[in-house]
């Protein structure tokens, strides 16, 4: 089989829960530009029929099912009305999930409205799409987890969204080791920063995105597109043999203690291109 061929998602339907927005919208994007038939799902019809429109343009085949992943009803009329269109499920991406501002805190304050909103958003509902995906998927499939680098580290002012992440982590290797018999394979996504219309509003002054840009080792906060490849990948046969395991997507972060003051001492000697030359 070419290389071409092992990414190829032509003859699948992919299920991108919150698969019009933000990371979601790229990983929609890589799995229509693979091939596939592509489900997306979120609770605004606005950007659901925006991202079906741009998709549809890469000449998907898309389905946008408006849910909300809090109800277990609408997770059953996704998977019934993706059945109804394409007739199988190969692929879902448990994308879905957010800390909005008004719910995150630091752990002495936080309230027990704001931890189930995020839990059960990040944590619970997460888990049983799964479960409802596994169920639909006959003859096997793929799960994908987006979880965070917040789940491997402390998370001052968001430790209950860093918990529910690392339970996803974890939930993530017992689904690959009940489900594999199953031929269902399931594996998760840990992104670092990555610049999208909501963190925008809070990631907005130069400042503000120079630090960030300066944990980074490769140089650059991430992008929507640069999560959706490996999403698409871990989907196709290529990933045939992966399951259980947890893939970090973030330029090279966390960085050891010293490491800014590091790069700022190259960047003001020599410069990071003279430093490359020299190797
Ligand atoms: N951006 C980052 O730096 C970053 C880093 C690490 C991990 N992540 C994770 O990556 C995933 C995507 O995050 P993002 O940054 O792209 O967030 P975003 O731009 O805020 O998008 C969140 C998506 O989830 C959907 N969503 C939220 N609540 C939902 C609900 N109750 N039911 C159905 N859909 C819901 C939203 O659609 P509607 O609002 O239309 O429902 C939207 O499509 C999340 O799991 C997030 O935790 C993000």
């Amino acid at each position: 089989m070419s290389a071409a061929g092992m990414f190829s998602l032509a003859g699948k339907t992919v299920v991108v829960t919150g698969g019009a927005k933000g990371i979601g919208f790229g990983i929609s994007l890589a799995m229509a530009r693979c091939g596939a038939q592509v489900v997306i799902t979120g609770r605004s019809a606005d950007a659901l029929g925006h991202a079906q429109s741009q998709l549809e343009a890469e000449g998907a085949q898309v389905l946008a099912v408006q849910a909300d992943l809090t109800r277990s009803d609408d997770t059953a009329r996704v998977i019934e009305q993706a059945l109804a269109r394409f007739g199988r499920i190969d692929g879902w991406v448990n994308n879905a999930g957010s800390a909005r501002a008004e719910d995150v805190g630091a752990l002495i304050d936080i309230r027990e409205d704001q931890w189930d909103r995020v839990v059960d958003l990040n944590l619970k509902w997460t888990f049983f799409a799964a479960q409802a995906a596994a169920r639909a998927m006959k003859g096997g499939g793929a799960i994908v987890n987006i979880t965070s680098r917040s789940a491997s580290h402390a998370n001052p002012r968001t430790g209950h969204y860093g918990a529910a992440k690392a339970g996803v982590e974890n939930l993530t290797l017992t689904m690959a080791a009940e489900w594999g018999h199953l031929g269902i394979r399931v594996n998760a996504v840990a992104p670092g920063v990555v610049m999208t219309d909501e963190l925008a509003t809070t990631l907005n002054t130069e400042a503000r995105i120079r630090h960030q840009t300066e944990l980074v080792p490769l140089q650059r906060i991430g992008q929507p597109d640069d999560v959706g490849p490996l999403c698409a990948c871990l989907v196709s046969d290529a990933a045939a043999w992966t399951s259980g395991a947890v893939i970090a997507v973030h330029g090279g972060s966390p960085v050891p203690m010293g490491y800014v003051s590091y790069m700022r001492q190259v960047n003001r000697h020599i410069g990071p291109m003279d430093a490359q030359r020299q190797e």
